[in-house]
């Protein structure tokens, strides 16, 4: 067989990937420090709902924000604005990931909270765009998604720092049939993007006093790729002598979560972006599933706070979307409170959740009938702050 037109249509789909990734580290390079939110006039949070249980969830994390926020919003430090239409829909009529005004929307604000969004998978009856959170992660270069997971009463105190817009992600929609039974992904790595999101998780160690920043990769194998973030790691560690630094292959690091004797010992975990896609929600697991986990997106320009479960459409066919759980939407939104500077705001209302799904739990989410509203779940927790303060 002669296969020569076939290599040479992939050596050009190939050599145009290249040349975009090569644009993105010529921004990366020019990208400037992080934003100080305490010099901005007024901080605009963007509230986007994203569709299935996305809108009825994360309308109950506004409410508790913007009763936290109530004097900020008065006095225009603060602004909400809602977002609509990131909804499959809109983006199948589109064909794009994110519809473009709405991507401008989401540009006009400074941070963002997001309800999930239905990523396609094959066989679904949707064309298979990208995801929405990947492509928001992408085009507003959020390349630092933290993950905490804290469970006191076990000694657990993890957080993750996943790279959020390389590895297998940067043009993991992009991969290419060579021929009918060839078919190449991609992963990408390059020296800004290790460097910056390395420095963000021993940084965080700094400055929460955490002693040591665990590297996690398979450069036994994928030795250029996760060879780079594993060197790019060991150069970095040399800047803080006072932290433990240490690395383990992802597969080994699966298990040692589940090893009591262990799991307990690490702190901060840096890593590439599949294996922190899968090892969070192993994480979350522990500390009740993913429903229960707040994830941050973090650039220096724009930041994103979201949910990490899933957009659940059968429960908005079966009308139950009033009914779904709000709780990792409104932890998200703990997070953003913190990130722009309102820790203790934040902090009440991490206490408020404790107490509320922990040690009071005066009522209950079933997700159906026979537990509460979101609504009067997000009472609730407002309540509970009301005798907090
Ligand atoms: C997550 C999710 C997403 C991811 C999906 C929904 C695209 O699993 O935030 O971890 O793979 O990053
Ligand atoms: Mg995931």
């Amino acid at each position: 067989m002669d296969y020569t037109a076939q290599i040479e249509a992939a050596k050009e789909h190939f050599g145009k990937l290249l040349a975009d990734q090569l644009k993105r580290v010529e921004e990366m390079k020019a990208q400037g420090g992080f934003v100080d939110y305490s010099k901005l006039d007024t901080i605009k949070i963007g509230v986007c709902g994203g569709d299935g249980i996305g809108p009825a969830i994360t309308k109950q994390a506004q409410r508790i924000l913007e009763y936290l926020l109530a004097d900020e919003v008065k006095t225009g430090k603060v602004e909400f604005r809602v977002i609509d239409g990131l909804t499959i829909e809109r983006r199948v009529a589109e064909n794009a990931a994110i519809p473009a005004d709405v991507l401008e929307e989401l540009k006009q604000c400074d941070v963002i909270l997001k309800g999930p969004t239905t990523t396609p998978r094959k066989g679904d009856p949707w064309p298979n765009v990208e995801s929405a959170n990947v492509a928001m992660r992408k085009a507003l270069d959020l390349f630092a998604n933290v993950r905490p997971v804290r469970i006191p009463e076990q000694g657990i105190d993890w957080t993750f720092y996943r790279e959020n817009t390389e590895g297998a992600y940067a043009i993991g929609s992009k991969g290419c049939h060579v021929t009918e039974d060839l078919g190449v992904d991609f992963t990408v790595v390059t020296s800004q993007g290790c460097d910056r999101i390395i420095r963000a998780a021993f940084e965080f160690a700094k400055a929460n006093g955490k002693t040591r920043v665990t590297a996690v990769t398979k450069a036994n194998i994928i030795k250029t790729t996760d060879g780079k973030f594993l060197d790019t790691f060991r150069e970095i560690a040399k800047d803080y002598p006072d932290i433990t630094a240490d690395d383990w292959y992802i597969d080994i690091m699966t298990a040692k979560l589940i090893d009591e004797n262990r799991r307990r010992d690490f702190q901060v975990v840096v890593l590439p972006n599949l294996y922190g896609d899968i090892i969070t929600d192993e994480a979350a697991e522990f500390q009740g599933g993913v429903g229960t986990a707040g994830s941050a997106n973090i650039g220096k320009k724009y930041a994103m706070f979201e949910a990490i479960h899933g957009s659940a459409p059968r429960m908005v066919n079966e009308g139950r979307d009033k009914y779904a759980d709000p709780c990792s939407v409104i932890r998200a939104g703990a997070m953003l409170l913190a990130h722009i500077g309102y820790n203790k705001e934040a902090d009440l209302l991490y206490k408020a959740l404790d107490i509320c799904t922990i040690t009071e739990k005066k009522y209950v989410i079933t997700g159906r009938d026979t537990g509460v509203t979101g609504e009067k779940f997000a009472d609730y927790i407002m309540e509970t702050i009301a005798g907090l303060k």
